[in-house]
């Protein structure tokens, strides 16, 4: 059998911490860690890049090729962390942002996730990054945030279609954390507001308890505590209450 990790978006930022950490064995043994970006490019000694951009759908076709063409392929863990988001008002988005994002946001996973199950079996995970961005519709984040809803939703209820034959999902939900993310354009300005109201976490601990909570067949992971009480919050809120205090807090 050979024991894969597939992880996108690994070039950087939290999936790049996702890779450090199954190379040191964090997850149990691996033959090979399989990255997946289009700047993938070879770290360690386990890992095999593929340079696919997950916008495009061939690159759906190319990794389950080369699953098939790997004798004893087994799928351990699929980490679907590729994404980008572009911040601000929804009219004066670029409109290949809004394609791209629900692209890679909720159409790759989704995909990814179809392709992998039949080389997965009892214990394999797929862990779903979402964000806090999830918990409630967001001004100014209207396709991003939608986009994280989905990848929660659709993790949850996947993990209680496989649970059954040890197959379970986790969705991440993290809050801001210093990456390349925010350097991208239109999210630096929103970002430093939003950032007031949740601060930043270390993309290192998010990959530590993602992987945690992975491995323990855990549906959902808010690694921040204050973002599990804000979490509780917008389940208690009415909306337009939550979204009047969110941006009172936002300024
Ligand atoms: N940073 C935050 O504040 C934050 C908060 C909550 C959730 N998140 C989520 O965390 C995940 C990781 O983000 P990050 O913070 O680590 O940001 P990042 O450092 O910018 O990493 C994003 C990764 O996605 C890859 N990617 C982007 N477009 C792609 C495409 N078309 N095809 C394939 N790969 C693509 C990038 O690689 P290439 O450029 O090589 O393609 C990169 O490796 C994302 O899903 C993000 O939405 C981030």
């Amino acid at each position: 059998m050979t024991r894969i990790a597939i992880v996108t978006g690994a070039s950087s930022g939290l999936g790049a911490e996702l890779v450090r950490q199954l190379a040191e064995g964090t997850f149990g043994p691996l033959d090979q860690i399989w990255t997946v970006s289009r700047h993938a490019r070879q770290t360690s000694p386990l890992v095999r890049p593929f340079a696919l951009d997950l916008t495009d759908p061939a690159s759906f076709d190319a990794l389950e090729d080369a699953l098939r063409e790997t004798p004893g392929a087994r799928v351990v863990l699929l980490a679907n962390n590729a994404g980008f988001g572009t911040f601000g008002d929804f009219a004066d988005m670029p409109a290949p942002d809004n394609a791209a994002m629900a692209r890679l946001l909720m159409l790759a996973p989704v995909e990814l996730t179809y392709r992998t199950l039949p080389f997965m079996g009892p214990g394999s995970r797929v862990l779903n990054v979402s964000s806090v961005a999830a918990f409630m519709p967001q001004p100014q984040l209207a396709t991003y945030s939608a986009a994280k809803r989905f990848v929660l939703d659709f993790s949850r209820a996947l993990d209680a279609e496989l649970g059954d034959v040890d197959i379970h999902v986790t969705a991440l939900c993290p809050r801001f954390m210093r990456t390349a993310f925010l350097d991208h354009a239109g999210a630096n300005d929103v970002a430093a507001r939003m950032s007031r109201l949740t601060g930043f976490e270390d993309a290192g601990r998010v990959a530590e308890r993602g992987l945690a909570a992975a491995r323990a067949g855990r549906a959902l992971c808010i690694p921040s505590a204050s973002m599990r009480a804000l979490y509780l919050a917008t389940k208690l809120l009415p909306y337009p209450l939550a979204l009047a205090a969110e941006r009172a807090l936002m300024g």
